[in-house]
């Protein structure tokens, strides 16, 4: 029966079902995951292992932990959206790195296990969700709006060159996603006073917007030894960001700004 099946296909149909066969070989890789219950306190955090097969799974590391909380532990908390890098909700320390789950591809070795852990140095929420209340707060604290003392001349639109809009490249990319400044050893020891990378580099988007009339009054808010001076060029942001942005070299512009 197989056999006339077979001999029925095509060879395109063939190349299908030999893919099929393979595909069907489990592929099971660990991760291991952080979890915390603010509702049992007196339990300490632990890393919970959990068990996927990776040929069952799409190959981002959202995938497979959508999968474990789909599949097996309803439990599992964390944050995400879009699943495309556009929302920064997905923002999380995987193997020690801090970047989107959603941009991290799963490591097909499955002699190693995965680790995830939410970002680094935050107080948490639930299990991956960091508290991001102090992180809202400072991007607030910089004014990141559009600020002028009059309308413009048309009544509608404030325009600018081309020239003048491409300095804004590399800047309002950023999507708040945090991996940055939860990488930065300043931000670590000073987030009570210190304003990190993330939050910098749109004070930094909004100084240099030809648009914008308030330069000074921004420039003048970090005028003191912590919101910007805690910086002292390590570039863990920049390395980590997993956007491909320089928040050291926004931060490094704005101090020569303030220089000059
Ligand atoms: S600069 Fe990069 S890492 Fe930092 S918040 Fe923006 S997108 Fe995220
Ligand atoms: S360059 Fe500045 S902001 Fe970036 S990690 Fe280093 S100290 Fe932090
Ligand atoms: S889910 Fe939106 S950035 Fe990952």
């Amino acid at each position: 029966m197989f056999k006339s099946v077979i001999q029925r296909a095509g060879p395109i149909s063939i190349r299908r079902m030999a893919t099929a066969a393979v595909e069907k070989q489990a592929l099971v890789k660990t991760f291991q995951i952080y979890r915390w219950n603010p509702d049992t306190p007196e339990v300490k955090p632990t890393l919970q292992e959990y068990k996927v097969d990776i040929n069952q799974c799409g190959p981002m590391i959202l995938d497979a932990i959508l999968k474990i909380k789909n599949e097996q532990d309803a439990t599992l908390t964390f944050r995400r959206s879009c699943r495309e890098g556009i929302c920064g909700s997905c923002a999380m320390n995987i193997n020690g790195t801090n970047t989107l789950a959603c941009l991290c591809r799963i490591d097909r070795d499955v002699s190693k296990d995965t680790k995830i852990y939410p970002l680094p140095h935050m107080y948490i929420v639930r299990d991956l969700v960091p508290d991001l209340t102090l992180f809202y707060k400072q991007y607030k604290s910089i004014e990141p709006w559009l600020q002028r003392k009059d309308v413009p001349a048309d009544g509608r639109e404030n325009l600018q060159t081309i020239e003048d809009r491409h300095k804004l490249d590399g800047l309002y990319e950023c999507i708040l996603c945090a991996c940055c400044s939860t990488s930065c050893p300043s931000y670590w020891w000073n987030q009570q006073e210190y304003l990190g990378p993330a939050v910098l580099m749109q004070a930094f988007r909004w100084m240099i917007d030809s648009r914008d009339e308030a330069g000074d009054k921004r420039r003048s808010f970090l005028e003191n030894g912590m919101s910007l001076y805690r910086c002292h060029t390590i570039m863990n942001c920049s390395r980590t960001c997993p956007k491909g942005l320089n928040p050291g070299q926004a931060i490094a512009n704005i101090k020569k700004s303030m220089a000059f």
